[in-house]
């Protein structure tokens, strides 16, 4: 870590171009206020299944292939009824506003010149009406199942309204994971005298970029699909505490039933881990699912998103698409999740840094980073189109 620490060191002071997921995490790390870059990178309890997501990925070996025409190379793929240009999409990620200013309109943006699907998350700073205006196609909506439920039919009707045709439906909240890095930070109860300290003001004048991007000139700071269901709240912490309350932990297979009677476009369910609930979620009319643990931040200690694909992969048998996030780090990556038997991958945390980093510009640069790596790793295992990626690319000696 030492070495990476001087390299990000190095990068900055001679120029030098990020080249990767760590390059751009490293330069938000520098920007962003400590609470705000642990909410981002950390997860629940003691991070074992973040560690997990990461290091299955980086554990799978892939066969070199050579001597095949991979001259002509097709990265692009049809989900949904729309083709993007290759495989991956950005997952949805609850405040990202406050990592840079009005981040989600610059997210779309950058997704749509790289070609790929962004997700709005229900918990975003800018609203479905904000992004809807900066997007010229359509994006995904992600939403929680709130106790609300008028607010819930509402927004459903509010998505429709901006063009939203994929809706991704996120199950792995029933309870706010334990993430100890927030309640150390002051950001999520018991942090007692330090966290406040920490989440405080010094640290946010300590980062004067962050400051005067975000801090004075991102404002309004509030979750933007929610302001109109809590008029009082006025603050990121004010709606989080609303929202901490509104999850619900009823739910279940009955109301995705009827979501599914209120939602005539694609949905998506997210946060499946076993092939009994990736069933399940077919049969409540899923068009698809995404296996997921929520980047390590819900239950700790559970499998990895990886490890979880082809199970699911076996007992949908092609009943509906799999997606795949936690862990993605680039297009090698992105290729392993396509070999595992996901039809696409998600990234959340790599697209945030990235962003955080460089605004839109190094959103749309990273991105064209993780294509080009993917395009890579396509041709050196000798595949030209990705419905030919399968498991025979993964090297089991
Ligand atoms: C800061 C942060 C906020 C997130 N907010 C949401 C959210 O609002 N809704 C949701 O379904 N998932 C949310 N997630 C989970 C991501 O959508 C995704 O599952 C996860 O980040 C994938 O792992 P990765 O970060 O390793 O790519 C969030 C993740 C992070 C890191």
């Amino acid at each position: 870590m030492k070495g990476a620490a001087t390299g990000v060191k190095a990068m900055a002071s001679l120029n030098l171009a990020p080249a990767s997921t760590d390059d751009y995490r490293r330069l938000a790390e520098r920007r962003l206020p400590r609470a705000l870059f642990d909410y981002v990178d950390g997860g629940a309890g003691a991070e074992k299944s973040l560690r997990d997501n990461v290091d299955d990925f980086a554990r799978m070996k892939l066969k070199q292939r050579v001597m095949r025409d991979v001259s002509a190379l097709d990265t692009t793929v049809s989900l949904f009824g729309e083709t993007w240009s290759m495989p991956l999409a950005l997952a949805p990620i609850g405040m990202g506003g406050m990592m840079r200013r009005r981040a989600e309109v610059q997210a779309v943006k950058a997704a749509e010149a790289v070609g790929v699907p962004f997700c709005l998350s229900t918990v975003a700073i800018c609203s479905l009406e904000e992004v809807a205006k900066a997007a010229t196609r359509p994006f995904w909506f992600q939403l929680y199942m709130l106790k609300d439920r008028g607010a819930v039919r509402e927004l459903l009707g509010r998505a429709k309204a901006v063009g939203v045709k994929t809706l991704v439906f996120t199950v792995d909240l029933a309870v706010v994971g334990a993430r100890y890095r927030d309640i150390r930070n002051g950001l999520s109860g018991g942090g007692g005298a330090y966290g406040k300290l920490r989440a405080g003001l010094i640290d946010y004048l300590l980062h004067p970029g962050w400051l005067l991007d975000v801090g004075v000139g991102g404002k309004p700071h509030v979750f933007g699909n929610l302001s109109a269901y809590v008029p009082k709240a006025t603050t990121p912490s004010d709606f989080r505490s609303w929202v901490d309350g509104q999850f619900d932990p009823s739910v279940t297979w009955k109301d995705i039933e009827l979501l599914r009677k209120d939602w005539d476009g694609a949905v998506l369910i997210k946060g499946v881990l076993t092939a009994e609930d990736a069933g399940a979620a077919v049969d409540a009319g899923a068009d698809g699912v995404i296996v997921s643990n929520h980047g390590g931040r819900q239950l700790d200690g559970v499998s990895s998103a990886l490890a979880a694909t082809p199970r699911i992969a076996d007992a949908l048998k092609g009943r509906a698409k799999i997606l795949l996030d936690g862990g993605v780090r680039g297009g090698q990556d992105l290729l392993r999740a396509v070999a595992s038997g996901a039809d696409a991958a998600l990234i959340g945390r790599p697209w945030i840094f990235a962003l955080a980093a460089e605004g839109e510009a190094g959103l749309k640069n990273y991105l064209s980073l993780v294509r080009r790596d993917f395009l890579g790793a396509m041709a050196l295992t000798g595949v030209t189109r990705v419905a030919n990626i399968d498991a025979r690319l993964i090297d089991r000696a």
